[in-house]
């Protein structure tokens, strides 16, 4: 084998890995294969406490060859998108959607596209790093809020500027709890702020007919900028905004994430498709009464369990324990991976338990046995 040349103007990458290492923070790709309510990791079986496809909804596969490999701009748009996107709007009681490869690129595209120089952003500070990159490459001028405090954004929201805008989650990605958008909608509009949602955890899972947080709360007609994942609650691929035909026409026409890259495959929409005309209602009732029944027990176990949704965050603080506990789980069967900095504050790490309606009752009490276990070695 050719002997490897030291390259000493690369060196510095691996002191930094070496820091990463001592901090607890180096992170290592794993593979796995998952198939509903499991993951098989160097050929372990294991129960799935990861995953974001919250509803588990069983669909046939599709026989399709249509790739389009192209921008829509140019050919890539098959007319699948335009009944995907006629669904959306109305799921989100919007005038039109707009479907981006991801949520990542539709926060991308959205909000660079109507934020300006002049601008203020109004982003709470536990908002997903696709927001924060966003409102980073807007020329807007960003200001965080204290995490859903309402006093704080008050405050702040009296500040001067051209268009104010306020950014937030729907439930927050990392700890579970729901932003509280009435509070917010009545502020944004006695301030004549632009309400911007990312609701991809929200979306298609809670509120009627798995409309999401705003329509949890009542609010859905106050929101002015929709911003989601399919990849998530509906369990397929790709991102969306819902929001007036203006905003659209405006992101078709400037957001570069939309404009400079290749349209999702149809094969992943009528994929989307298909799960959203899917019995969704039956997987929701499923996933309630699954997340119901391990917030319960985990409490009765004696974990402090803040949350009261799907993402069940158990934190414990220092980075090392959480991994060791993540471990502890995996030996176990059980996988949950421990969420650590910059993913969460420093010292705040945690396990983040995603629960989905793949799980039996069976499967909920016997990892509930594990974390009866976990929390004697662990707290
Ligand atoms: C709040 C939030 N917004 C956007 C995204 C990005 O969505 P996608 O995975 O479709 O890129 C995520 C993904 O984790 C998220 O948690």
């Amino acid at each position: 084998m050719r002997e490897l040349v030291s390259n000493h103007k690369l060196d510095f990458i691996d002191s930094e890995l070496e820091s990463l290492k001592k901090q607890n923070l180096y992170r290592k790709l794993q593979y796995g294969k998952s198939k509903g309510a499991h993951i098989t990791i160097n050929n372990k079986k294991l129960l799935n406490l990861c995953s974001n496809d919250y509803l588990g909804i069983l669909t046939e596969e599709i026989q399709t060859n249509q790739l389009q490999s192209s921008s829509r701009l140019v050919s890539g748009n098959d007319e699948s998108y335009n009944k995907l996107e006629e669904i959306l709007a109305k799921h989100k009681s919007q005038q039109k959607s707009l479907v981006y490869p991801t949520g990542y690129m539709a926060n991308l595209g959205a909000i660079t596209t109507i934020a300006k120089k002049g601008d203020v952003i109004l982003s709470d500070e536990l908002n997903h790093a696709s927001i924060i990159e966003s409102c980073k490459l807007s020329d807007a001028k960003i200001i965080v809020y204290k995490h859903n405090n309402i006093q704080d954004l008050e405050k702040k929201l009296k500040l001067k500027g051209k268009n104010k805008f306020v950014i937030t989650e729907g439930i927050f990605s990392m700890d579970g709890d729901f932003s509280p958008l009435k509070e917010i909608t009545e502020l944004s509009e006695k301030q004549n702020a632009i309400t911007v949602v990312d609701d991809a955890h929200g979306d298609f899972v809670v509120g009627k007919d798995g409309k999401g947080t705003p329509n949890y709360f009542n609010v859905e007609k106050k929101i002015d900028l929709y911003i989601s994942s399919l990849s998530k609650g509906l369990g397929s691929f790709g991102g969306y905004v819902a929001s007036k035909n203006n905003v659209i026409d405006l992101c078709i026409n400037k957001s570069k994430s939309f404009i400079y890259t290749s349209a999702l495959p149809s094969i992943l929409i009528e994929y989307s498709i298909r799960r959203f005309k899917s019995n969704r209602e039956k997987q929701k009732k499923k996933l309630e009464k699954n997340t119901n029944r391990l917030i319960k027990g985990l409490k009765e176990i004696g974990f402090e369990i803040n949350s009261t949704t799907h993402i069940i965050p158990i934190v414990i603080g220092n980075e090392k324990n959480a991994m060791k506990f993540g471990e502890f789980l995996m030996d176990n069967g059980i996988f949950a991976q421990p969420i650590r900095y910059p993913t969460v504050p420093k010292n705040q790490a945690r396990l983040r338990i995603s629960v989905t309606a793949w799980l039996s009752d069976r499967d909920i009490e016997r990892s509930l046995v594990i974390f009866e276990k976990s929390y004697r070695k662990f707290r």
